[in-house]
């Protein structure tokens, strides 16, 4: 039951609800009322059993929230006269700036027209994006050693870490990449962050002055041009082919800072970047002092022989910056990645990190240590490789044959995705809102172009499909959803 209070006194409208800490809600609706002035200061309040009765409630709840409002100096009693309203000096409520106001620094500016679009929060669907089988994670695995960790910390592991993360878990980081990856690099060149998109920002914060040109492929990875973007950088687009980004039209640009690319498995078009352009884009990086930003994010998804060594490795000239993560191996939401820096950079990305949140919570960072260091890390990737490999030949055998105005599917050698090309913006379009209508997920190419790009409409039409983030049985059955939807 609600109650409505009409008082000489403005106590009016205040509703309790039954059975949710009456003192609390009768101690802040006074406190609302007499900070914005409905109270004003000397007002005497009715007494506790007054109030009570009005309120249709017990006077010891009345009297708890009176006691609440005294402690807190909004009300004070005058020995034998009751309660009154405190006499506060308010501030009177400012008309809300407009918007422009509000959007007055130009950091502001750059967020709003950078906006950062939000992956689903909901359990994975064919044929999401950017997801791996997580299905498949050793669950009780970690959770043991969680509980291991936590059982008994070291003490000396609860205060403060170094900002560049936990140093046990940098050494077998850079253990696995010589061994697995082929890219020597020493611990103490590893800087331990939220995932690749804090790696890829801590480069934006760091390499960029604003109005400096930065290199993107196009189409290409839209919230890594964001992080650039919102840190002043120009954004270039530069366009990608069958061996990748080309370097030739980013050298025609000219005066570029920084080139952020996916050379091991292009997003989203799943080129990967030839050898010869490998060795110009390093070329380029001397001749022009550029740094590069390699993001390596699902480079150990290869389906014939072992994953390729990243661009990193070939660097001479300690200009490339190398963006890994653990949320294509394990799962998104573990938000654990890492950057491999040139040894003059590693010291600058830790303070830089230290000053954004100290450093990465300490369990998570232990427990992935262990984690790789017994073994299942490595065992891990394997059963990962073997599914996603399932999971894409299952979607090969079971892709229509032949859409209407639909490219047919391509060769898939790596990754957790593939693009084919569509004819036109409007099939795109079409084909993708059926798909969604019918449950089944997919984007389109053309969102992952710059704006202002220059190739025309159609040509940037097509459709980009995750293959990995759920079962056989589920990609059949998404399948057979697309025939009737697409009307096939
Ligand atoms: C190309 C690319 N880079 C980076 C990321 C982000 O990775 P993380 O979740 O580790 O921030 C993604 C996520 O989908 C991605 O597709």
């Amino acid at each position: 039951m609600a109650n409505t209070l009409a008082l000489p006194f403005d106590l009016s409208g205040i509703r309790l609800q039954p059975g949710q800490g009456l003192a609390r809600q009768l101690y802040q609706a006074l406190r609302e009322r007499i900070l914005d002035g409905r109270l004003a200061g000397g007002t005497r309040l009715p007494a506790s059993r007054e109030l009570a009765e009005l309120l249709g409630i017990s006077r010891n709840t009345v009297t708890r929230a009176l006691d609440q409002l005294y402690a807190e100096g909004y009300v004070a009693g005058r020995v034998g006269d009751g309660t009154y309203v405190a006499e506060l000096t308010r501030q009177r409520p400012q008309p809300a700036p407009p918007p422009s106001d509000a959007l007055g620094s130009p950091a502001l500016q750059r967020l709003q027209q950078h906006h950062l679009a939000l992956p689903p929060v909901d359990a994975p669907r064919a044929f999401r994006i950017g997801v791996p089988a997580f299905d498949l994670f050793p669950f009780e695995t970690w959770a043991r050693l969680q509980a291991r960790f936590w059982r008994r910390p070291s003490l000396a592991r609860l205060g403060y870490g170094d900002p560049a993360g936990d140093w046990q878990l940098r050494e077998l980081i850079a253990a696995y990449l010589r061994n697995g990856r082929g890219l020597e690099c020493d611990p103490s060149q590893i800087v331990i962050t939220c995932g690749a998109q804090q790696a890829i920002s801590l480069c934006a914060q760091l390499l960029i002055q604003p109005g400096d040109r930065v290199a993107v492929e196009n189409p290409g990875y839209r919230a890594a041009g964001h992080a650039f973007a919102v840190a002043g950088a120009q954004l270039q687009g530069v366009p990608v082919d069958a061996d990748g980004l080309q370097v030739e039209a980013l050298q025609r640009i000219g005066g570029c800072r920084l080139v952020y690319l996916t050379p091991s498995h292009q997003y989203p078009t799943g080129v990967t970047l030839s050898l010869p352009r490998r060795l110009a884009l390093l070329a380029w990086a001397k001749r022009e002092g550029g740094w590069i930003v390699e993001d390596d994010y699902d480079g150990e998804y290869r389906y014939s022989g072992t994953p390729l060594a990243p661009l990193a490795a070939l660097d001479r000239q300690q200009r490339v910056i190398y963006v890994g993560t653990f949320g294509k191996l394990a799962f998104p939401a573990l938000r654990l990645g890492y950057l491999v820096l040139p040894p003059a950079l590693a010291e600058a990305f830790a303070q830089r990190r230290a000053l954004d949140m100290r450093h990465s919570e300490v369990g998570t960072q232990a427990v992935m240590a262990e984690f790789i260091a017994a073994g299942h890390f490595q065992r891990h990737i394997r059963r990962m490789r073997q599914a996603a490999r399932s999971r894409r030949d299952t979607l090969l055998r079971e892709w229509p044959q032949a859409i209407p105005g639909c490219a047919p599917l391509p060769m898939v050698e790596a990754g957790l995705h593939l693009c084919l090309r569509v004819d036109s913006l409007a099939r795109e379009q079409a084909l993708v809102s059926a798909a969604r209508n019918a449950g089944v997920e997919m984007n389109g190419l053309s969102g992952y172009w710059l704006p202002d790009s220059q190739a025309p409409e159609d040509a940037r039409a097509g459709l980009v499909l995750g293959f990995a983030a759920v079962p056989e049985a589920k990609i059949v059955d998404a399948v057979q959803r697309l025939r009737q939807a697409w009307k096939l």
